[in-house]
């Protein structure tokens, strides 16, 4: 442990994985602690936040869970209640809460739409409004936005690309707004990363081509993400904001 976040309380959205092994959020929150953060573990599904909360204990960390909707007002509201009542202060928002669509352009309904659209965008304005407050009274903070490379690429999975594009949109106009409270927002894209929320169903040949598709053929795993949210989330990016770092190894860079 290199104490990168010591003093600093985050909130990480989606902390559970929805399935076994460790998803992008699961990962930020078990290296938040280990860098020496507190850390309120939040997701819909509270056994899944007990997991990670768990897992950060069993490491001598510091971390609770809360059930929580990021989709609600009301719910964010009360997750930075929790936060500041629990640990007396907010230092980072880590929005990592997302959910997949991979239906082509001619197949989306509505419904689906405005699902993607409502978990994976509107929650991260949601959060945001109801933390920078806080934020403001700790003297400056981090917001940190999940998005994917599936906003820079043409894949077909239409509202998941446009509703990331968006986290992007939402991320520059957010920097734009809140620096002068000294609160940086950046966004992070990952690439194919290997997490519980894309192994649901993935047959082995699809794993290995995804694999390949990076410059750098190593899997990539949700600690890869967590490491770059770690850097964000802590001082060392004090003079960064309204930037989308890609982690991907290479993949959007390829010309293949
Ligand atoms: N795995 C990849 O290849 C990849 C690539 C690019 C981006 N991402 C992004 O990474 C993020 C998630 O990664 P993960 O591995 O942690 O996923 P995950 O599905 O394992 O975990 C996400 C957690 O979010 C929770 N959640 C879902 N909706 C919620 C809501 N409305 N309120 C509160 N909690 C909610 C789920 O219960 C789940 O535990 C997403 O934003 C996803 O789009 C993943």
């Amino acid at each position: 442990m290199a104490d990168r976040l010591k003093g600093k309380v985050a909130i990480v959205t989606g902390a559970g994985s929805r399935g076994p092994g460790v998803g992008n959020g699961k990962a930020a929150a078990v290296l938040f602690a280990r860098e020496g953060a507190q850390v309120l573990c939040v997701d819909q599904v509270i056994e899944r936040a007990l997991e990670t909360c768990a897992l950060i204990r069993s490491e001598n960390g510091d971390a609770s869970p809360l059930q929580a909707d990021v989709t609600r007002a009301a719910d964010c509201e009360r997750m930075v209640a929790t936060a500041v009542q629990r640990y007396g202060r907010l230092d980072v928002l880590h929005n990592n809460v997302g959910v997949e669509s991979r239906k082509p352009m001619m197949e989306v309904t509505e419904d689906e739409w405005d699902r993607v659209m409502a978990v994976d965008l509107k929650s991260m304005l949601l959060t945001s409004q109801a933390a920078v407050p806080r934020l403001v009274e700790a003297g400056g903070g981090s917001i940190i936005n999940v998005s994917s490379v599936a906003a820079l690429r043409a894949h077909g999975r239409t509202a998941y690309a446009a509703a990331k594009a968006g986290v992007i949109g939402l991320t520059i106009s957010l920097a734009g707004q809140l620096a002068k409270d000294r609160i940086r927002v950046n966004a992070i894209a990952p690439g194919f990363v290997y997490t519980p929320m894309v192994a649901e169903g993935m047959s082995a040949e699809l794993r290995e081509r995804r694999r390949l598709a990076a410059l750098i053929q190593d899997e990539g795993k949700g600690w890869d993400v967590g490491w770059a949210a770690v850097y964000l989330a802590s001082d060392e990016s004090r003079w960064v904001t309204g930037q989308v770092l890609v982690v991907d190894g290479g993949l959007s860079i390829t010309t293949r």
